[in-house]
């Protein structure tokens, strides 16, 4: 019921009574009977009061007779491209029409909170250089479960404006993905990222990229606020953003702690210790991020379903995290876009845990005399080392042995359409990049 109801039923009661029985025409001629100064006062009066009366209803509405407010659509100033939607063909294409959009909103907002014109062109170049070059699985499973649990719940495809909402989110974690990328080159020291210097190595910028990994993060909520503010799961989508950021630097100050600096200590380098690391810093915001946020906005409520979805996610973020690992020194740097360090960083690494387990004495001797330098030589024989213990079979038959097991996980989902996380494996199974 409208909060105008009630006032209005009163006040046509009260109108009828004074009708009825002729104190109208009398209040009426009476009025007209007065000065005209009298006459503006009271018409002054009469103002004034209904112009409190708005004002305390605005007190007494919490959303200022917003009607928009929990409607479930987009708020009407936001106009996605759907022009050029439509003339896309894939969701990634689809997805790619957004981010556009999204940039110019962050950058108008900019311009609202009296940044200059050149702050606001640094923060265009520097979004352009480290938002939209990876291979966007993150943002497009966003899409893709949001698709999957549309389909089963309502047997229909997504229209175009549930992509371009779905996408939003998704280019949500795709900036969130910048803001740790470009901070964990500084702290790894690495060289390139997607096939070109990382964003600090470039002499304009060196710690700027501090800054800037930080309003990448912020515009995160900016677009959240803007585009999904009025739903009733809006509180919901940002504290699990909240959560998921801390976990993952959780994760990367395991990573980035696992060793004292400049001494090698290679009982540190535990699979405990690893499986905690990488279901930290990857596993968390890399599959169980997009898929929640899936399930959030498809009207999933069941928390037992975002537990399931949490243990497999987990498990396959451990599967990706251990191909990251192999490629950094197996994977071809023309091909992954970023030269490989780990060995240089001292990292607890799957393959230096796995090669632990494997070495002689005398070949332990060769990574703790090696390990965790910046010197080409002392890479190249911890990268022997690797290939003498056949390592690339090892991970071979893991990633064998991985898809398998997680494939027997997938028939016991139930709960959900098994689609949602098959979608995700195949994706990354036997990736190259
Ligand atoms: C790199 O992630 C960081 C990890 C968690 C391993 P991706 O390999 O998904 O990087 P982009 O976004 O495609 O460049
Ligand atoms: C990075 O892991 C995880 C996060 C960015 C949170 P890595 O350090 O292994 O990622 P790359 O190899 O630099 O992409
Ligand atoms: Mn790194
Ligand atoms: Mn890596």
């Amino acid at each position: 019921m409208s909060s105008s109801t009630i006032p209005g039923a009163i006040a046509a009661v009260a109108f009828f009574q004074l009708v009825t029985t002729g104190t109208l025409d009398t209040i009426i001629n009476g009025f007209f009977d007065l000065a005209i100064p009298s006459q503006i006062a009271i018409l002054a009066i009469l103002f004034a009061t209904i112009f409190l009366a708005v004002s305390i209803s605005q007190f007494v509405e919490p959303n200022g007779g917003d009607h928009d407010d929990h409607d479930h659509k987009p708020p009407k100033f936001i106009q996605y491209p759907l022009d050029k939607m439509s003339s896309s063909n894939s969701d990634k294409e689809k997805f790619m029409t957004i981010y556009p959009m999204i940039r110019g909103e962050m950058l108008s907002h900019m311009t609202t909170n009296e940044m200059p014109q050149s702050a606001v062109e640094w923060c265009k170049t520097m979004m352009d250089y480290t938002v939209p070059g990876g291979k966007l699985n993150r943002g497009l499973t966003v899409v893709a479960v949001h698709r999957t649990l549309t389909q089963s719940k309502h047997n229909r495809d997504l229209t175009d404006t549930e992509i371009a909402r779905a996408s939003v989110l998704g280019w949500a974690i795709e900036f969130l993905q910048a803001f740790f990328l470009v901070a964990d080159d500084v702290m790894d020291a690495s060289k390139t990222r997607r096939g070109q210097p990382c964003w600090y190595q470039n002499e304009h910028v060196k710690l700027i990229a501090i800054n800037d990994s930080f309003l990448l993060e912020s515009y995160v909520f900016t677009m959240i606020k803007q585009h999904f503010g009025h739903e009733e799961y809006y509180l919901q989508l940002v504290e699990l953003f909240i959560q998921v950021i801390q976990q993952t630097e959780f994760g990367q100050l395991l990573d980035l702690t696992s060793q004292d600096e400049n001494v090698v200590d290679l009982e540190k380098f535990t699979l405990e210790r690893y499986q905690k690391i990488v279901k930290y810093k990857t596993a968390f915001y890399t599959f169980y991020l997009p898929v929640a946020i899936g399930m959030i906005t498809s009207g999933v409520k069941d928390k037992t379903a975002f537990d399931l979805a949490r243990t497999i996610c987990c498990q396959m973020g451990e599967y990706f995290q251990i191909q990251d690992d192999y490629l950094d020194c197996f994977g071809d740097p023309e091909v992954i876009g970023k030269v490989g360090t780990d060995i240089q960083d001292n990292k607890c690494s799957w393959l230096v845990v796995q090669a632990l387990d494997r070495v002689t004495k005398e070949e332990r001797t060769i990574l703790e005399e090696n390990y965790g330098q910046w010197d080409d030589s002392k890479v190249a024989k911890v990268k022997a080392l690797y290939k003498k213990l056949d390592l690339e079979g090892v991970f071979k038959s893991y990633e064998e042995e991985s898809y398998k097991i997680i494939q027997t996980e997938l028939d016991k989902v139930t709960l959900m359409p098994r689609d949602v996380f098959e979608l995700l494996l195949k994706k990354i199974y036997k990736r190259s990049k």
